[in-house]
């Protein structure tokens, strides 16, 4: 399978990038990002268990692809690295790589959203901008963060809180670096995956009913099927409202305003990205079902679709009063006032502001028993 979908940014200037999808083409990435021209030399960001795993494999590909000069930065991996500390490190060793000093540099990111993010945030200041190259290896990277143009670094308890919008030229997936995910990380993707279920496709959220067994057991026809449908539906929506300006884009945020409260709230240890937003799009749901907006049975639906898919749908080891309090450094709340994705059915959201707090304590609550 070999598959391209497009992002179209047409303004201010054509920006729009394609997003190359396949299965065992790692060992082809340097031929095809050569081809795209967008840089002479060639700085990799990767983490220390991607580097371990995909490493040697891509840089041998991009050497063959033509690129004669290459650079290589490894972070430690998991979320501590994608700091402002991180962030000057490679700022620095990116420096002393690009030893001409013609921005000739092309930036590529191996691995999940720490890289990532991170990575995309390093190019679109480096100089005041020079080119990316997004190769995502996790699920959540290939549904979500791997494409998209937000980069950032966390701050304080803030996740995401410095970045900015900088597009790659490409993102290039291959699909079976699925095979070497431990599956905890398979199931945070999952996740997300099922959010976009929620938010505007229900006909990929009966599939992930029917095929939940089949997707924890890895059967890549099953991820075959549904990565393809996350991308095109990211893609659509990045090209609609690609700064989040216009509450489209702002969709993809269901379960994350209750979710990011949460993984702050349990200081980024105890739950997974995918588990967190688990719980706060059953809190998201939960808030509307008391606003009337949700019915039980589709409440219920979720829930399941969750449990099934071996996430959490019981949150243990914070208080409600630490989750609200989290919640106030949420991007999303403005002048004081908060504002959630709910749901008004599988395939359906809207934006609400300014739920009464007890709304949302009571839903949160609800989880907690
Ligand atoms: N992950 C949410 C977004 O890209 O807008």
């Amino acid at each position: 399978m070999l598959k391209t979908i497009k992002v179209k940014l047409n303004t201010p200037a054509d920006r729009s990038y394609s997003i190359v999808i396949g299965r065992g083409i790692m060992k082809d990435a340097g031929k095809t990002l050569k081809k795209l021209g967008a840089g002479r030399d060639l700085f990799l960001i990767t983490d220390s268990n991607v580097n371990r795993l995909y490493g040697k494999t891509a840089l041998k590909s991009f050497r063959s692809g033509g690129f004669e000069n290459t650079g290589k930065f490894v972070i430690n991996a998991g979320e501590a690295g994608k700091s402002l500390d991180s962030f000057l490190k490679i700022q620095g060793a990116l420096y002393d790589f690009d030893r001409s000093g013609d921005r000739q540099v092309v930036v590529v990111t191996l691995g999940g959203g720490v890289p990532g993010d991170l990575g995309g945030f390093i190019a679109g200041t480096y100089k005041r901008g020079i080119s990316f190259i997004q190769i995502p290896t996790t699920l959540l990277g290939f549904v979500d963060c791997g494409l998209g143009g937000k980069t950032a670094v966390n701050f304080r308890e803030a996740k995401n809180s410095i970045g900015i919008f900088w597009q790659p030229k490409l993102v290039y997936m291959d699909l079976d670096t699925l095979k070497t995910l431990p599956p905890r990380e398979i199931k945070s993707g999952l996740a997300e995956t099922l959010k976009y279920g929620v938010i505007c496709a229900p006909t990929l959220f009966d599939y992930l009913e029917f095929n939940s067994d089949r997707l924890l057991a890895l059967d890549m026809a099953s991820y075959e099927k549904i990565i393809p449908v996350c991308v095109k539906i990211k893609a659509d929506i990045t090209s609609a409202d690609e700064r989040d300006e216009k509450d489209i884009r702002i969709m993809l945020n269901f379960g994350h305003t209750a979710g990011h409260a949460i993984e702050a709230a349990t200081g980024y240890r105890k739950y997974t990205h995918g588990e967190a937003i688990s719980l706060g799009m059953l809190i998201a749901g939960g808030i509307s079902k008391e606003l009337g907006l949700f019915r039980d049975a589709d409440l219920f639906r979720l829930e399941n679709l969750i449990d099934n898919l071996g996430l959490p749908v019981k949150l243990t080891g914070c208080k409600v009063s630490s989750v609200l309090e989290a919640m106030k450094h949420d991007k999303k709340f403005k002048s004081g006032v908060n504002r959630f994705i709910l749901p008004v059915k599988i395939g359906a959201c809207k934006v609400a502001d300014n739920i009464p707090e007890k709304v949302i304590a009571k839903a949160i609550k609800s989880r907690m028993v």
